[in-house]
């Protein structure tokens, strides 16, 4: 009788899916050691779309940088009364955040490469306190992420590295690796599921939010895993880290990670 409900589910969860994207289900499973050069592709694409993220879209997040290069532009004008200067002086910020932006997303990024994303086997498939997934449309790599428990059971799980490829969002990918680690904690017996965003775009809280997950702190001018202190970098670079949190013991999560 259970296996017949649960055989129900499964159609209904695959119909969901399909219908979402049109085509094929969605499949998430294990990481495979063939896998690893369109894991490393998306988790690299996806983190560089972070740098015009940091650049641009995060300097309307963070008026005290806006209050800064506002400052030093009535200084230079004071000082130099050259007005084509001062005509420059929004151009020089915004290259200098992109730089500086393309610089720590850069460092972060080989900081991941030289620790688990150049080692997923090593990293995450030897324990069973961690776990990285693939999802799988029409056989190809389309999307990934990883969970990595912060103590034994009972304690919280980390979600990581989720990322979907450009191609294929909006068809429900980013929901199914989610689940995924939703269903990793409540299979583990964790408590709670956590993660944490440095991203302005609407899609990745939107995902995290539309999963259950719920903000439970901000870290403004959030030092980035990898940088080094630079006073160019504190000027230019500057993020809001958010934090997530989702109680799986209590929001009645089944073992299928669906609320
Ligand atoms: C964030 C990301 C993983 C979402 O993946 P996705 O497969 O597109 O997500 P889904 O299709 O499952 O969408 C789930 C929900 O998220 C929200 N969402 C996703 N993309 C969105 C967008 N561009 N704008 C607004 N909401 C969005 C919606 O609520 C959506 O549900 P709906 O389509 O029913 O409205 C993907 O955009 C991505 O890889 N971005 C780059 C890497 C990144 O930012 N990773 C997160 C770092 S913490």
């Amino acid at each position: 009788m259970e296996e017949k409900a649960q055989k129900k589910y499964v159609q209904k969860h695959d119909k969901d899916l399909k219908a979402q994207n049109g085509l094929q289900p969605i499949v998430v499973r294990e990481f495979e050691p063939a896998d690893k050069p369109e894991v490393q592709r998306i988790f690299y694409e996806g983190l560089m779309e972070m740098v015009p993220d940091t650049a641009f879209r995060g300097l309307t997040h963070h008026p005290e940088s806006l209050l800064l290069y506002t400052a030093v532009t009535v200084v230079c004008l004071v000082i130099t009364m050259c007005w084509w200067l001062i005509g420059l002086l929004p151009a020089i910020v915004l290259c200098g955040r992109y730089f500086y932006s393309r610089r720590v997303i850069r460092g972060y990024l080989e900081h991941a490469m030289s620790r688990d994303m150049g080692d997923i086997e090593g990293f995450y498939m030897k324990s069973s306190d961690s776990c990285l997934w693939v999802a799988v449309l029409e056989g190809k790599v389309v999307g990934v992420v990883a969970a990595v428990g912060q103590q034994k059971s009972g304690g919280a799980v980390e979600l990581l590295r989720m990322s979907v490829d450009r191609s294929c969002r909006r068809c429900g990918v980013g929901v199914a690796l989610g689940r995924k680690v939703l269903e990793f904690a409540v299979t583990h017996r964790y408590s709670s599921v956590v993660l944490g965003t440095t991203a302005y775009r609407h899609a990745a809280h939107q995902l995290y939010q539309r999963l259950g997950f719920h903000c439970v702190g901000v870290t403004n001018g959030y030092v980035t895993p990898s940088t080094r202190w630079s006073l160019l970098g504190h000027i230019f670079y500057r993020v809001r880290h958010h934090h997530y949190s989702l109680d799986v013991q209590n929001s009645k999560i089944t073992s299928n990670g669906q609320h």
